[in-house]
């Protein structure tokens, strides 16, 4: 990801994008009730090109402005759901594991604006795990979604990586990178085809690891705060070895689990939305000068 075109690309898109959105919704612009946007966390440029467009839009619609928070919007996808599929919400207080490309967190949820972080990942995010070691078995960014591809038909057994457990409820995802990184450049010293004539099983391996490191920590997190209402959130979730994990565990541990549609699992319009609809409820208003902040918090 260049940061420097990543905030290009949203200039030249961003009003197409509006366009689009309300003629699929069929609505004016004069009929939105609010404009919301994301303050933060993510990429400065970026968030910089949000923030302008919507106070643009804002001061000269004389609507609301309301700010949201990409991470608590990604742990509200769990109240979306997509035409036709409607199901159950989770119930507060509820757990959520957050894992994105920049961020990895168990989040205790206590209603929609009430979320506090009791674990996070110390170094690289779960996904930036997946990213940066689909890069060294020479897969095309985001790697992601083709390790989980490539992990359906791999043995997660074939090789053994380490599975950080520090201390408390915080991740660790560096190690398993480097130690990714050795491995490999042992083997290829020995065979230069070791990648190819590998690729399944390491990406099975890779990512049974990955995910074992998340539930480790979650589970310890519903031990420790007795809450046993689950739910998932983040890029990552759409990584079919963790779902299957959670629902999983949710049996052994009689957890209620939710999980968002895969579509909703990635950054989506949608949640930003959700977020700020709660707290348009509660008129949780911006003013004009409100500033991106790229490691906005909560
Ligand atoms: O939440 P998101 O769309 O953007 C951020 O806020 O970062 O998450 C993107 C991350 C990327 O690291 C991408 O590789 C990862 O989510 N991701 C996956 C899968 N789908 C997306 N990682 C593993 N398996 C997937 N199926
Ligand atoms: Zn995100």
């Amino acid at each position: 990801m260049v940061p420097e075109l990543a905030s290009r690309a949203h200039q030249s898109n961003i009003v197409p994008v509006v366009d689009q959105a309300l003629r699929e919704a069929a609505i004016n612009i004069s009929d939105v009730d609010a404009i919301a946007f994301t303050r933060g966390p993510g990429l400065i440029g970026s968030l910089m090109v949000g923030v302008s467009f919507a106070k643009s839009a804002a001061a000269a619609l004389n609507k609301p402005l309301i700010e949201v928070n990409h991470m608590q919007a990604h742990v509200l996808a769990n109240f979306l759901s997509l035409e036709g599929q409607e199901g159950k919400t989770p119930s507060f207080p509820f757990l959520c594991l957050t894992v994105s490309g920049g961020h990895t967190q168990i989040v205790r949820v206590t209603s929609p604006q009430q979320m506090e972080i009791i674990g996070q990942t110390l170094d690289d995010a779960a996904g930036e795990a997946f990213d940066k070691i689909a890069k060294v078995f020479e897969l095309p960014y985001p790697g992601g979604p083709l390790i989980d591809r490539y992990a359906q038909s791999g043995n997660p057994k074939a090789f053994n990586f380490p599975v950080a457990n520090l201390p408390g409820l915080n991740y660790s995802f560096s190690g398993l990178k480097t130690s990714v990184l050795y491995f490999l450049k042992k083997q290829l010293a020995q065979n230069p085809a070791f990648i190819a004539e590998n690729r399944d099983d390491l990406c099975a391996s890779v990512q049974y690891t990955i995910v074992k490191t998340l539930i480790l920590k979650l589970k310890k997190a519903a031990l420790e705060t007795g809450i046993s209402n689950i739910a998932i959130a983040g890029g990552v979730s759409a990584n079919s070895g963790l779902r299957k994990a959670v629902t999983e565990e949710a049996v052994k541990n009689n957890w209620q689990v939710h999980i968002p549609p895969l579509s909703l699992c990635t950054d989506n319009g949608g949640m930003i939305c959700l977020a700020a609809y709660f707290k348009y409820l509660a008129a949780d208003f911006s003013t004009l000068d409100v500033a991106p902040s790229a490691r906005f918090g909560f």
